[in-house]
C-alpha cells in the first residue's frame, strides 16, 4: 500500500490531517471500489492511484487509467441532496487551473472536464450504504497523459505536469473541504463562468433519442440544465448533450 510515486507531504500541505485518511497506491482496481469496501474511520477517505486496472466511467463504461493519470476518489458521509457531481466539476476545474496556471479548462454539462474542446476528465458519483454508514463517493479521473486515444479524448500532456499531480491532488482535497465547510457558496456562478458551451446551441438526448434542442442558458442551483427556446426556458435534470465543435 505504500506508494513511492506520490509525495504524501506535498499532497497534504496545509490540510488538517486529523480530518482524513489518505490511501495512496501505485496500482489499484478502481479508487471508487476501494472507497466502497472501506469503512470510514475519519471524516473523509481519500484514495489516489498512479494507475487503475478496472477504472469505471459513467453509464457502465470503462475508464482508461494508465500510469501518470489522476485517479482520485473521496468518500464521506452525507445526507444532503446537493448536485455533488457538478460541484465536483467546479472543484476539479479550479484544482487544475490553479496547479497548472491555465485558464482554458472548461466544463461540459453535466460533469465533464474539457480542454481544447476535448474531454480530459470525468466524474463518477456513487452512494454506498454499509452498516450504519451512508457514503457518498466522488471519483475523479483526469487525463494527464494518454497513449491510446479516441478522437474526442484529450489530455494535459502539453503542460509541465510531472511535478503538478501532487499539487492537483492537494487542491482537490482542499476544494472538497471548502465545499463541505460551506465555503463554496458561489459554485453555480463558477460553473456557469467556466462552462464550455454557454449560449451555444445544444441537442439533448435521452438513451440516444433526441428529446430537445435550444440554447444552453446555464445551470441552476439544482444542477439542472436551462434550455432557452423561442418562447420559454425549460429545465432538464438528466440526459446527454451534443454541441457542435465540442467532442
Ligand atoms: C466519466 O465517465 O466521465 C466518469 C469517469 C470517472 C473516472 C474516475 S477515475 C477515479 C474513479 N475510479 C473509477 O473507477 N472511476 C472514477
Amino acid at each position: 500500500m505504500v506508494s513511492i510515486i506520490f509525495n504524501r507531504e506535498k499532497i497534504l500541505l496545509n490540510i488538517d490531517k486529523s480530518r482524513l485518511e489518505l490511501s495512496l497506491h501505485d496500482k489499484i482496481g478502481s479508487t471508487n471500489d476501494f472507497c466502497k469496501i472501506t469503512t470510514l474511520k475519519k471524516e473523509f477517505l481519500v484514495v489516489a492511484s498512479d494507475m487503475q486496472t478496472k477504472g469505471r466511467g459513467r453509464q457502465g463504461k470503462k475508464w482508461i487509467s494508465p500510469a501518470g493519470n489522476i485517479s482520485f476518489s473521496i468518500a464521506y458521509e452525507n445526507a444532503d441532496d446537493e448536485p455533488i457531481s457538478l460541484i465536483a466539476g467546479v472543484i476539479s476545474q479550479l484544482a487544475i487551473s490553479i496547479a497548472l496556471n491555465v485558464s482554458e479548462i472548461k466544463l461540459k454539462w453535466p460533469n465533464d472536464l474539457i480542454y481544447k474542446n476535448k474531454k480530459i476528465g470525468g466524474i463518477l458519483v456513487e452512494r454506498e450504504i454499509s452498516g450504519s454508514q451512508n457514503k457518498t463517493i466522488v471519483g475523479i479521473g483526469i487525463n494527464l497523459a494518454l497513449n491510446e486515444k479516441e478522437p474526442w479524448w484529450g489530455d494535459l500532456k502539453s503542460f509541465n505536469i510531472q511535478n503538478s499531480r501532487d499539487d492537483i491532488l492537494n487542491n482537490l482535497i482542499r476544494g472538497f473541504f471548502q465545499f463541505t465547510d460551506g465555503d463554496l457558496v458561489n459554485w453555480v456562478e463558477l460553473w456557469n463562468l467556466h462552462c464550455a458551451h454557454k449560449n451555444k446551441i445544444i441537442k439533448i438526448f435521452n438513451n440516444k433519442i433526441l428529446i430537445d434542442e435550444g440554447i444552453f442558458a446555464g445551470i441552476n442551483s439544482k444542477g439542472a440544465l436551462l434550455l432557452k427556446s423561442d418562447k420559454d426556458l425549460k429545465e432538464y435534470n438528466s440526459g446527454e448533450i451534443l454541441i457542435e465543435g465540442i467532442y
